[in-house]
């Protein structure tokens, strides 16, 4: 007798471990129960995917959905609309909201938010601070948290950890791999002048300079190592610290943006002013390609978006009133298709920078791969459509991009979450059904 599915995903062109070759996909119950030819086989619902491009459901490590205390700039639902309208099935959650991602309850009540409201697969970070350092152990390990995650020098929001000895403590307790913005707190205070007295946007990378990158990284590896702890640096903007990091790869893992990996300074500042001020800060031609150099040579192990939108009105405020950072995650994929489009990257490696390596850094169980068993979550992507990112079209409550008006090729047709299409041709389903991720070092014995 043929075989019957709930979903059916026919004549696509599958991105998996084996390599990128034509097949069916059969989802049952939520999970993928076959890959292969299913010709002959029959679902509750058919996909015809001829022409597309079948990855593992899009995986974005990095970002801030505002919730709560910060509405008016995003929200979860719009958020994770944004996500699935881009192609992404799953975000984690950044802490740094009002009330700080701190505590049990802090968490227990970004989960409760969350539930019928996100359209994606979610987890959310701890905030790692002086306070809490001894608890983290146990805070990493709630239920719908993805680890601890720590800012060494100030950007939205108060949540910092800027000496060496707290960073000792908060490092010789979490055992989960840590994800850290590196920015080093005492050189950006004795630099701040410099972003006072430029009064414009362009001086953010004079102020944020290597150096202060740099510095922080190093300080971040020498205690990492001491500790013992496995760190993930965030958004790397620096040649020197790719160099670095490459040479420390046993303990450290490495997140690049796509807009670090797109825009540079000056042109990106002429033409788009605040709107690219984020932190750390875009940087030169040389960084840029610093960056690709990392991402070539396998240091870089994810791209995640740092999705941080702030109000047009909010970033209209004279530099360095205006605040920093930029929408991205509904754009994620779109401009690194682009990239691919263009030849900088393969698909097959994009796909472990999106997919495979966020599931194999943070242990998500069943997800990240085509794979009999795990979750049905799949990306369908159109690698030759044409299409134009603009502003009207962003979920965010921001409501823009600083990719607007961009041409790019590539682009995500239908999203697909447990079996149940989210998304299609920019039509969301007619329910938000998100769930909490899981981790396979945290699930119960
Ligand atoms: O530019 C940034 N904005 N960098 C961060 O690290 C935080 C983010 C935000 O929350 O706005």
């Amino acid at each position: 007798m043929a075989e019957t599915f709930d979903l059916l995903l026919r004549g696509g062109t599958l991105v998996t471990h084996s390599g990128i070759a034509p097949g069916d996909i059969g989802v049952r119950n939520g999970r993928t129960v076959a890959i292969g030819d299913l010709a002959t086989a029959s679902a509750g619902e058919t996909i015809d995917a001829k022409g597309l491009h079948v990855l593992p459901g899009v995986i974005d490590t990095q970002v801030h959905f505002r919730e709560p205390g910060n509405e008016h700039k995003e929200n979860l639902e719009a958020g994770s609309r944004g996500a699935v309208l881009g192609g992404v099935t799953a975000v984690f959650e950044m802490p740094n909201t009002a009330p700080l991602t701190t505590n049990p309850g802090a968490l227990a009540d970004k989960l409760d938010r969350a539930k019928d409201r996100m359209w994606c697969e979610h987890a959310f970070y701890m905030g790692g601070t002086g306070d809490n350092a001894e608890q983290l152990a146990e805070l990493e390990r709630l239920p719908g948290c993805c680890g601890v995650k720590i800012f060494m020098g100030s950007s939205t929001g108060n949540l910092l950890t800027e000496d060496d000895p707290t960073l000792r403590r908060i490092l010789g307790t979490v055992r989960r791999r840590c994800a850290v913005h590196a920015e080093d707190e005492p050189r950006l205070k004795e630099r701040q002048h410099l972003a006072q007295e430029a009064a414009d946007p362009s001086a953010h990378p004079l102020w944020r300079d290597p150096e202060t990158a740099l510095r922080a990284t190093r300080r971040l590896i020498a205690i990492a190592r001491e500790t013992g702890a496995r760190v993930h640096v965030l958004h790397i903007t620096t040649a020197e610290e790719m160099r670095f990091l490459a040479e420390n790869k046993d303990i450290a893992t490495v997140e690049v943006t796509p807009q670090h990996l797109t825009l540079a300074a000056p042109g990106c500042y002429d033409e788009l002013g605040t709107r690219v001020q984020m932190n750390p800060p875009i940087r030169d031609e040389g960084h840029r390609q610093g960056l690709w150099w990392g991402l070539d040579q396998g240091v870089v192990d994810v791209i995640g978006s740092d999705h941080a939108p702030h109000t047009l009105a909010e970033k209209a405020e004279t530099y360095p009133a205006s605040p920093s950072g930029m929408p991205g995650v509904q754009t994620l994929l779109p401009v690194m298709l682009d990239h691919v489009a263009a030849g900088r990257l393969s698909l097959l490696r994009l796909m472990d920078l999106l997919c495979a390596g966020p599931a194999r850094l943070f242990g998500i169980a069943g997800k990240g791969r085509i794979a009999v068993g795990n979750d049905g979550d799949f990306t369908l992507v159109d690698l030759a459509a044409k299409r134009r990112i603009l502003d009207q079209d962003m979920a965010n409550v921001s409501g823009w991009t600083p990719f607007h008006g961009r041409e790019v090729t590539g682009w995500p047709l239908a999203t697909i979450i447990r079996g149940q299409i989210v998304m299609r041709e920019g039509e969301l389903a007619s329910q938000a059904t998100g769930r909490p991720l899981r981790f396979g070092e945290c699930l119960p014995g």
